[in-house]
C-alpha cells in the first residue's frame, strides 16, 4: 500500500499549499505528485517556488508543468511579446517580474505529462491539461475527451487545469481531477487536493477540501502591488478565493466582445479597462 498526494493548480497561493502539504504529511503520505500551474494569479510567486524547492529536497516528488509555466517560458523566449499592466496581462507580467532564471530553468527541465511506474502497482499517466497540450481542458463539454480516453494506453489518467475536483469513468478507464490548491472552484473556496491510495489492484482517490487562512492571502494581494498591475483580474481571483466562483473566463470573453462591438476590433491584451469594469460589474457585482 502506498499513499501519494496529488497537488495541482497552486497559482502562487502558498498559504493554501502549505495547508495541504501539512495535511498530507499528517496522513503519512510517502510521495508527492505536482501537476503544474505553480504560479500566476496570486501574489509573491517566489514564496510558492521556495516551497517547491524545499519539497524537492526533502520528499519524494514528481513535477510536471502547466500552461502558466508555458506562458512564462514563452515570454522568456519572446521578450517582445507585449504584456502590459492591465486586467488582461498584468497578472502574467507581475508573475514574470517576480520569477528568476532558476524558476524558469526549473520549468524548462520538466515535462507537461508523465507516467507513474512503480513495481507492484498499476501504471498510470498524469498531465496538467492533456497529454498533448498543457492548456487543454479535459471536461465533459470537450468533444475530444472520449477520443483522449479511448486512446489512453493505461486504466487511469490524472489531470489538473479544470480546478474542479471530480472523477469519471469512460469505457472502463478512470479520469480524475484532483481540484485546485490555489484557486479552487466550488466548496466555498476551500483548498483542494487528493491522496491516491495504491495497491497492486489499482488506485483509489480520496478527495480533501480544507479551510485555510484566506485573509492572509487577501492581505498579500493588498500589499504586493498586484492590484495596481492586474486590476480586475486580481479582484476576480480574490472573489474566487472567498466564494469558489470563478468568472475570469466569461469576464474576459464579455470584455472582448464589448470591445469588438464598440471599437470594431479587439486584440488581446489591448482591451480598455472600461470593458473589464462593465464585465466585472455584470458577473461579480
Ligand atoms: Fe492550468
Amino acid at each position: 500500500m502506498i499513499k501519494l498526494a496529488v497537488l495541482s493548480d497552486i497559482h502562487a497561493n502558498h498559504v493554501a499549499l502549505e495547508r495541504c502539504i501539512r495535511h498530507a504529511l499528517d496522513q503519512n503520505v510517502e510521495e508527492f505528485l505536482f501537476l503544474g500551474d505553480y504560479v500566476s494569479d496570486c501574489p509573491y510567486p517566489q514564496k510558492t517556488m521556495e516551497i517547491i524547492y524545499q519539497m524537492k529536497k526533502k520528499h519524494h516528488c514528481y513535477f510536471i508543468r502547466g500552461n502558466r509555466e508555458d506562458y512564462m517560458l514563452n515570454h522568456r523566449k519572446n521578450p517582445w511579446e507585449r504584456w502590459t499592466y492591465s486586467s488582461a496581462s498584468g497578472n502574467l507580467l507581475y508573475t514574470y517580474e517576480n520569477l528568476t532564471n532558476k524558476d524558469l530553468d526549473f520549468y524548462e527541465g520538466i515535462d507537461i505529462q508523465g507516467i507513474y511506474r512503480k513495481e507492484g502497482y498499476p501504471v498510470f499517466r498524469y498531465c496538467h491539461g492533456s497529454i498533448e497540450a498543457s492548456n487543454e481542458l479535459l471536461i465533459t463539454e470537450n468533444e475530444r475527451l472520449q477520443e483522449v480516453m479511448s486512446n489512453l494506453d493505461v486504466d487511469l489518467l490524472i489531470s489538473g487545469h479544470t480546478h474542479i475536483q471530480e472523477k469519471a469513468v469512460y469505457g472502463g478507464k478512470k479520469l480524475i481531477h484532483p481540484g485546485s490548491i490555489g484557486l479552487p472552484w466550488y466548496y466555498n473556496g476551500k483548498t483542494q487536493y487528493m491522496i491516491l491510495h495504491g495497491t497492486e489492484n489499482g488506485w483509489e482517490e480520496q478527495f480533501f477540501q480544507l479551510d485555510y487562512d484566506v485573509d492572509a492571502v487577501k492581505e498579500e494581494f493588498e500589499t504586493s502591488g498586484i492590484m495596481e498591475k492586474a486590476f480586475h483580474w486580481a479582484k476576480m481571483a480574490l472573489h474566487t478565493l472567498y466564494t469558489g466562483d470563478d468568472y475570469s473566463t466569461p469576464c474576459l470573453k464579455l470584455a472582448m466582445e464589448m470591445c469588438r462591438e464598440a471599437e470594431g476590433a479587439v486584440t488581446w491584451p489591448d482591451i480598455p479597462e472600461k470593458y473589464w469594469e462593465a464585465a466585472y460589474r455584470k458577473f461579480v457585482g
